[in-house]
């Protein structure tokens, strides 16, 4: 076969081209990672956490995630999943390249793109023609372009390699089951190769052909062809909504704390529109999480950049920043003023029910605030104990929800995990100097609470 008509080969339908995941052992890219494995690939997930990568190597799964352990250990076992902390090996041995490195925010409020960067000048150093290098981290758009600038001083585009923005749209807590159900496939690339090896690439996903779990969807998913620039907009957008659609409920919520009416009546008449629907619209402590708060300051300063002020995402940041301060508010009042030497009881610490998160968990900013003004905060949490006592050494981290509760002035949930509604709440008022519950989920059922003697709140509830 001549050079110019080898160069054009893709990957033939029986040899699935290996594939490496950069940032492998991080949420994104170990879930991607064990779930490309699962369609038939083989996969090095590379990660520069040397002590992640051992334990991902002897089958240990670092995160609490439905279904994860059980995938990874399949996958390793049926040798297409291998973890290495040299990324080196990864990439030369690769010809299609997933970049799932973390993007965290910087004080400013955009995106600290440093492991891009990384990623994009090691690819450099070591690519082997011809590779497809996907962008699966959320980013700013620009920053593929930015990556194309990086490996294009060594490589040349369209011959060594294509690019791609492919984003993900996981939800922890449920990251496995999204991997394989997808409501939309969106693939970014601004070349016919690319788009055409990554659409074959999750044809298995695509075609439902490998519905790891549950079928909750319809029988095919969409795919969206697009340009690298829209991709990227597109994932910023999406979780930009999400948070919109949280700071709405939330500022009816505490509408109708003042008005007297109960929110669940009003979500109710919400979600029969088909325009609104009735997911994604429950009251809370403010979205918290490593995404939403973190995509949404980045679009913000991506606005900034474009001399653009986008007023209404500030408000949306600033009214879930200001969320705690409406909780606290609620706070005062039920535990008596002053706070300083009372004992409050968190039940909940990571940002949501599911996983053992606490990155920018409201549960922990709570916490501070609490301790701040002197009081003794007692904590628990079923699954991210160990993460919290780790992330906010001042808090007391009780092993159970009954010795976390004793001498207790409140009890604020914090955290919607369907344990705490099985809990012998008739005991735990027992245990308590004061049976007061500040229900920051909605978690309970308030007539239950009060029957047994409880003074309860909500959020839109009375
Ligand atoms: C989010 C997006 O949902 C996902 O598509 C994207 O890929 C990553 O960011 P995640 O942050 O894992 O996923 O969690 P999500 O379930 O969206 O919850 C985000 C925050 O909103 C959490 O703090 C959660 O407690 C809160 N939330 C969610 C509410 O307060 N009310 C709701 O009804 C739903």
């Amino acid at each position: 076969m001549s050079k110019k008509s080898a160069s054009k080969k893709t990957p033939s339908k029986s040899k699935k081209p290996r594939i490496a995941v950069l940032g492998g052992a991080g949420y994104v890219g170990l879930v991607t990672s064990a779930g490309l494995a699962e369609l038939g690939y083989e996969v090095i997930a590379a990660d520069l956490n040397k002590e992640r990568v051992k334990r991902l190597s002897k089958g240990e799964c670092p995160l609490h995630e439905e279904y994860l352990p059980e995938l990874i250990s399949r996958q390793l076992n049926s040798k297409r999943l291998s973890f290495t902390s040299d990324p080196a090996r990864a990439i030369t041995n690769s010809r299609v390249i997933v970049v799932a490195v973390g993007t965290p925010s910087r004080h400013d409020g955009s995106t600290d793109l440093n492991a891009i960067i990384e990623a994009a000048k090691t690819i450099r150093r070591h690519l082997k023609p011809y590779t497809i290098v996907v962008i699966k981290s959320t980013v700013p758009l620009g920053t593929v372009e930015m990556v194309s600038d990086i490996i294009g001083r060594k490589h040349k585009i369209g011959k060594a390699y294509d690019l791609a923005s492919v984003p993900e749209f996981l939800r922890e807590g449920r990251a496995v089951r999204d991997f394989f159900n997808p409501d939309r496939i969106i693939i970014g690339a601004d070349r016919a190769r690319p788009r055409q090896v990554l659409k074959t690439i999750h044809e298995p996903l695509l075609k439902r052909s490998h519905a790891y779990v549950s079928n909750e969807k319809a029988s095919t998913i969409p795919l969206i062809l697009t340009s690298i620039k829209a991709a990227q907009l597109i994932k910023h957008a999406a979780n930009t909504f999400l948070a919109n659609r949280l700071t709405f409920i939330n500022e009816i919520a505490s509408l109708c704390d003042r008005l007297g009416v109960p929110i669940d009546d009003v979500v109710e008449g919400l979600g029969h529109d088909p325009r609104i629907g009735q997911y994604y619209l429950k009251p809370g402590p403010g979205f918290g999480g490593p995404c939403l708060e973190k995509d949404l300051a980045s679009l913000i300063a991506l606005a900034e950049h474009y001399g653009y002020r986008a007023p209404f995402l500030r408000a949306m940041l600033e009214r879930n920043r200001s969320q705690i301060d409406e909780l606290y508010r609620k706070v005062r009042v039920m535990a008596g003023y002053p706070l300083h030497g009372k004992k409050i009881a968190l039940f909940g610490l990571s940002f949501k029910a599911g996983t053992n998160d606490v990155r920018n968990s409201p549960a922990l900013k709570m916490a501070k605030r609490l301790l701040s003004e002197g009081v003794e905060v007692y904590g628990h949490d079923p699954y991210a104990n160990k993460q919290a006592g780790s992330a906010l050494t001042e808090i007391k981290i009780g092993t159970d929800p009954y010795k976390t509760a004793r001498h207790a002035h409140l009890i604020i949930i914090t955290t919607e995990w369907p344990e705490f509604t099985k809990l012998d709440w008739k005991r735990i008022k027992k245990l308590t100097t004061k049976a007061y519950i500040l229900d920051t989920r909605n978690l309970l059922n308030p007539k239950q609470m009060k029957r047994l003697g409880f003074i309860y709140a909500g959020l839109g509830r009375n």
